[in-house]
């Protein structure tokens, strides 16, 4: 554990300079950016109906008085604010706020963030005691959507402090970007005073830095942006400064030959040998989802310009092959089933080398014909086909998955429920591991025994990732369907951190009681259903079409929009009239424009779209058209195309304006 350096971070002035995200936006961020402070959707709700996201319980965390406490968290066991009864909550909402108060941690009278589980039964505390990073963040939604600023204020500032200080393990300096997976609040009694210590790997077990904590603590300060409207916390130096920090891990070249974030296991909320090392699904999706909202608060000076013209090269790659290379539905199945190894070149479909044998056989019968989702890792000659339940969720709320894309996922969901939500959500991967399988890949990992923990476990944690999700994509029975199960058992048994079995039947053989972030998750998710508003502060909308295109002076009005890549040379053979009807919707984005033959070689595109007659633009050789249902478009630079594929996750073919 690294500790702080006692009190030297209270002499820390933060300067608020007098300038706003919205204000320096410009033409590229002008759909990334946050929006205002949302609207309070005011309606009228009978009794019975009552939320008590509308109730007002703001104000209501006291410091505790004095360093002399015994301990420092759960001081607060009662809300104080007249508005407040708690009579007017179903007692499980009732009783979860009572149980995410009494976890609060506090740090010199304030209160700084929520321990990890208040499990005093549990003879072995480990590192249970501490404020994690990403168990925080569901705690922090909740008291963000009551109104409860302070808290989540004061995280982001202590954990970007952590951040500053130097960290090692062993002989071996981290990067200064590193944020810390969990801290912890130092009491000295005889001395009085109180310090932080934070681990950023360096105690866990396996050694592992945490590379989920920085995007999650990006996302965070978006969200806390978002519900406040205040951008002067966003926009102190600190947290400019560490958001850069955070991206200069992530951003900088070297040896990749993917967009995607080279990862080793253990490196997020799976924290222990599961074999998602190398791209976990996981780990791409709050990368993806992290430097959207990064671009949102980004100042435009000339550092904050430099990173944001770095984002936004990232995110064009990283959608294309996310949504390219990850995504697994019947037909890819199919398709991937029937690949040819061996390839070289640039012509090669099986780019990875996948060799179909390596195909488990219970993917066959899991695929539903309906439904699809983002596998769990793509990599050379590894294609790991497993379900992981918190990469797809958000996958589905940064926009990474296209519109298309999201609805399968909600369907896989619905086609496979018994597997994948069982009697409790959620999943946290599927299947599990056994047997042989689980003795090489885990090593031997006897928490992470079949159906079990991060193996095939069920996590209550991810029932508000779950409800986000089907909220975004308009289908709240199923969010109604799974908090139904989580009240069945959630609080008779104790707010178990994770389930067992293959239908998440029993309370884990090794989980910790009255674990913070079930019960956060559960109220985040009862007011997600109850005040769907909620949604804009941990939700990405997909990109304006129209911010790319306005460049390229296009009629405002244009259905149908699509680019074709033409070589000249075919153009002879294909039909010119009703076009864009005639062109069949493709769930993928089309093949990159690098991915494209030469238009001198023999090749020609599998399932040619027949041009519509109208302008014809030249790149690199190749020829373009933009296509709509009624006009055509001359594009004549390889950004406006790059900017139109990669920009839209909505761009499969049709695009509305
Ligand atoms: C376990 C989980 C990890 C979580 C921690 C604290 O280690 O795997 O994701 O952050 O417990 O709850």
């Amino acid at each position: 554990m690294v500790e702080a350096v006692d009190g030297a971070h209270e002499a820390i002035v933060w300067k608020v300079e007098p300038h706003s995200v919205a204000e320096a936006d410009d033409f590229d961020r002008s759909s990334w950016q946050l929006d205002r402070p949302r609207f309070k959707i005011e309606r009228r709700l009978s009794f019975e109906e009552r939320s008590f996201s509308d109730l007002s319980i703001t104000g209501n965390l006291r410091p505790v008085d004095s360093y002399g406490s015994m301990h420092s968290f759960g001081a607060v066991p009662t809300p104080t604010s007249p508005a407040w009864s708690p009579f007017e909550l179903p007692p499980m909402v009732n009783e979860a706020w009572d149980a995410l108060r009494k976890s609060v941690v506090f740090f010199r009278g304030q209160p700084v963030g929520t321990v990890a589980a208040v499990d005093h039964a549990s003879g072995e505390v480990l590192n249970y005691d501490q404020v994690f990073v990403r168990d925080f963040v569901p705690s922090a939604l909740a008291f963000l959507m009551t109104g409860e600023h302070e808290i989540v204020k004061n995280f982001l500032l202590k954990t970007i402090h952590l951040q500053s200080l130097e960290k090692k393990i062993d002989q071996f300096k981290l990067g200064e970007g590193v944020m810390p997976a969990s801290f912890k609040v130092n009491n000295n009694p005889t001395r009085k005073t109180e310090t932080l210590m934070a681990d950023f790997g360096e105690s866990a077990i396996g050694r592992v830095a945490p590379v989920d904590s920085g995007f999650w603590w990006i996302i965070l300060l978006r969200a806390y942006t978002k519900s406040t409207g205040d951008l002067s916390l966003s926009e102190t130096p600190e947290c400019q400064n560490g958001m850069r920090l955070i991206l200069s891990l992530c951003l900088s070249e070297g040896f990749d030959t993917f967009p995607t974030l080279l990862c080793a296991d253990g490196c997020s909320m799976i924290d222990r040998r599961m074999g998602v090392y190398g791209y976990p699904i996981e780990i791409q999706a709050l990368f993806f989802m992290a430097l959207r909202c990064a671009l949102s608060m980004l100042k435009s000076d000339a550092k904050g310009k430099e990173f944001m013209e770095r984002i936004m090269k990232r995110l064009h790659a990283l959608g294309f092959h996310m949504r390219r290379y990850f995504w697994l539905d019947f037909q890819q199945l199919n398709d991937i089933y029937r690949y040819k190894t061996e390839e070289y070149s640039h012509t090669a479909v099986n780019k990875f080398n996948v060799i179909p044998d390596s195909i488990p056989d219970w993917i066959f019968d899991f695929m539903p014909c309906r439904g699809g989702y983002f596998v769990g890792n793509v990599s050379p000659a590894r294609m790991d086909f497993r379900w992981f339940a918190l990469g797809n969720c958000i996958a589905i709320l940064s926009s990474l998955a296209t519109p298309e894309q999201s609805d399968a996922i909600m369907d896989l969901i619905e086609e496979r429920w018994e597997e994948l939500v069982g009697e409790m959500p959620l999943k946290i991967s599927y299947p599990a591991l056994e047997g042989h399988e689980w003795r090489i890949v885990t090593g031997c990992d006897p928490k992470n025994t079949r159906w079990s923990y991060h193996n095939g476990g069920s996590w209550p944690v991810l029932l508000w990732l779950l409800t986000a999700a089907c909220i975004k994509t308009g289908r709240p029975q199923i969010a109604r369907r799974a908090i139904e199960l989580a009240e069945n058992r959630l609080s008779k048994d104790g707010w178990p951190e994770y389930y067992d079995g293959k239908l998440g039947r029993y309370v884990g053989k090794q989980a910790r009681k009255l674990q913070t972030w079930s019960i956060a998750a559960y109220l985040v998710a009862k007011m997600l259903l109850e005040d769907p508003s909620h949604l804009g502060m941990i939700s990405l909308e997909e990109d304006k079409f129209s911010s790319n295109l306005k460049f390229h002076a296009l009629p405002k009005r244009l259905i149908d929009l699509r680019l074709v890549p033409y070589s000249l040379g075919w153009l002879a053979d294909y039909p010119t009239t009703t076009a864009a009807a005639a062109t069949p919707k493709q769930p993928f984005p089309p093949a990159s424009p690098f991915d494209l033959p030469s238009p001198t070689a023999p090749h020609r595109p599998p399932t040619p779209t027949p041009p519509p007659p109208g302008a014809i633009g030249g790149i690199r050789g190749v020829e373009w058209r933009l296509m709509t249902s009624n006009l055509l478009v001359p594009v004549s630079d390889m950004k406006a195309i790059t900017d139109l594929r990669y920009f839209s996750p909505h761009y499969d073919g049709d695009t509305t304006l």
